[in-house]
């Protein structure tokens, strides 16, 4: 389990102004590697490698899915949800093969934060850490180690 101390208190990462304009920006919050993103007027904040392999979800186009916005993951399509960290995919029935395939959630898989906003300044608080989640490996020393060695 990841430590918790301290990583509970909001961290600037950039002016309102900016954010919007740029629509990402990627920010260390407490350690942790986020991806902030302004995308139809709200804020999401992520954690930036992808719980599949690490991908960099800041390089990843934002497309509805089901009536919820995902980023997809540029290294292999996943489709992860900008609110929730909800990992999306297709399904469909191999008994019924002409049917059509359904979006079906694998459950949360991307660890988001929270975004908030204070006189023209935007800050990150990160979620709680206390529960795991599968996107926090690319967050651990563990995973730095094996790039070191890459
Ligand atoms: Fe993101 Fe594989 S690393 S889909």
């Amino acid at each position: 389990m990841a430590s918790t101390a301290g990583v509970e208190s909001s961290v600037f990462v950039g002016k309102e102004d900016d954010l919007i304009q740029s629509k990402r920006k990627t920010a260390v919050v407490h350690g942790r590697h986020v991806v902030v993103i302004y995308h139809e007027g709200e804020f999401y904040a992520m954690d930036m490698h992808c719980y599949h392999a690490g991908g960099p979800l800041h390089l990843g186009d934002i497309e509805e899915i089901n009536g919820k916005l995902c980023i997809v993951c540029p290294w292999h399509k996943y489709k992860i949800t900008l609110a929730e960290g909800e990992g999306l995919y297709q399904s469909i029935n191999p008994r019924a093969p002409k049917s059509t395939a359904k979006w079906c959630s694998k459950g949360v898989k991307q660890r988001t934060h929270c975004v908030h906003v204070r006189n023209g300044d935007v800050y990150v608080t990160l979620s709680d850490l206390s529960a795991g989640i599968d996107s926090d490996y690319y967050q651990s020393e563990e995973y730095r180690q094996t790039l070191k060695k890459a």
